[in-house]
């Protein structure tokens, strides 16, 4: 059976990082005997230069009859004006939304390689093992309304955060079924001493803590939660936040394993259906230049053929393989050190590469 397989590459790096993962794909079928059918697509900025949209029906098609989505990244300067009515990210968002991909899971682990690479200090990161479980369909990446207008006063913007029960029950279902096969710990973020939704958010949750009592759960306010992440990363198993609380988090978790470059997600919704995606940015600083880390994009790949494809072996084939060339020292600019070998995004998959075939 051939598994099909959208790639949409995006801009910046999206589009060199995920060169890379296409071919670390390509030596997991020969040693696996899989079949992968990679159907490119636009999606971002590259799509409005050339269709003046960010995710055309067709590109969104392709991602729709696939068995999974393989996604770089998005955006950039050239697509940046804040007057635009069309931007790069609602690529993302449309993608996300017409999937129904409503639960990314984003895991942070530290990697004993790059212990130092990471602003903290090794005793504070040694052994973090977390995952983080955002809401993606929902809260105020989707609420109306959300515009600017002319009021009394001049100029107002407004933006809403709304989510239905529905929404919440499912999310946190799917973080207590997440946390029942790891550590059985959960922690939910909200901010329910402001917030109507983050109250809402807090009663269902507790409402869905009772279906699952070997789980230990606590509620943890988002503010406090951001200090906790970095004062004490390992008490934590697994996490869960609405949209953007864990869009914030993420980032600030990244920061643990020592770069965003290291971190990939997988976007899933009731079925088996993946969107599986680098947590990082286009990075426009560096983009073109060959300097970008692959194994965000690779390691994602990993994701894929572990949620999607139940292709464990091979997930763990390719995980292994990046600890391996990690562990023989070879370290893309984000990740450099003193005493390492830096290498540069091409020679980084080749590398990935070669010792997944030397297994
Ligand atoms: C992410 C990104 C996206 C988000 C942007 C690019 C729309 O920051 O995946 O974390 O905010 O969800
Ligand atoms: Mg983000």
């Amino acid at each position: 059976m051939a598994y099909k397989v959208a790639v949409f590459a995006g801009d910046g790096i999206g589009t060199e990082v995920i060169a890379e993962a296409l071919e670390v794909l390509k030596v997991v079928e020969k040693r696996f005997s899989l079949a992968f059918t990679c159907e490119k697509a636009l999606a971002g900025g590259c799509s409005i230069d050339a269709h003046g949209v960010a995710l055309t029906d067709s590109a969104l098609r392709v991602a729709n009859e696939s068995d999974a989505v393989l996604l770089g990244a998005v955006g950039g300067p050239k697509w940046d004006d804040p007057k635009s009515t069309v931007r790069p990210e609602q690529a993302i968002l449309g993608l996300r939304k017409e999937l129904s991909l409503f639960a990314n899971l984003r895991p942070i682990q530290v990697s004993r390689h790059l212990i130092n690479s990471s602003t903290l200090k090794p005793e504070v990161l040694q052994g973090v093992d977390l995952i983080v479980v955002r809401e993606l369909t929902g809260g105020v990446y989707y609420g109306k309304p959300s515009e600017r207008r002319m009021g009394a006063s001049g100029r107002e913007a407004v933006d809403t955060i709304f989510y239905t029960e529905g929404e919440v029950a499912r999310l946190m279902r799917a973080s207590f079924e997440l946390a029942r096969k790891r550590r059985k710990k959960l922690t939910s973020v909200d901010k329910a001493n402001i917030m109507a939704t983050s109250r809402m958010w807090r009663e269902v949750s507790h409402e869905v803590a009772k279906e699952y009592p070997d789980v230990q759960y606590e509620d943890v306010l988002v503010d406090a939660m951001a200090m906790h992440l970095i004062r004490r990363p390992k008490d934590f198993d697994v996490i869960a936040a609405e949209n953007m609380f864990g869009d914030i988090l993420t980032d600030e978790a990244s920061m643990l394993a020592g770069s965003m470059g290291l971190l990939p997600s997988a976007s899933l919704g009731e079925g088996k259906k993946g969107l599986y995606e680098p947590i990082h940015g286009t990075a426009p600083d560096i983009a073109g230049q060959n300097k970008a880390n692959p194994l965000a994009a690779i390691l994602s790949t990993a994701l894929m053929l572990r949620m999607s494809f139940d292709q464990e072996q091979a997930a763990q084939a390719i995980e292994k393989a990046v600890d391996d060339v990690l562990a023989s020292g070879y370290r893309t600019g984000d990740i450099a050190q003193p005493e390492c070998r830096l290498v540069s995004c091409t020679e980084m998959g080749k590398l990935v590469r070669e010792q997944l075939q030397k297994q």
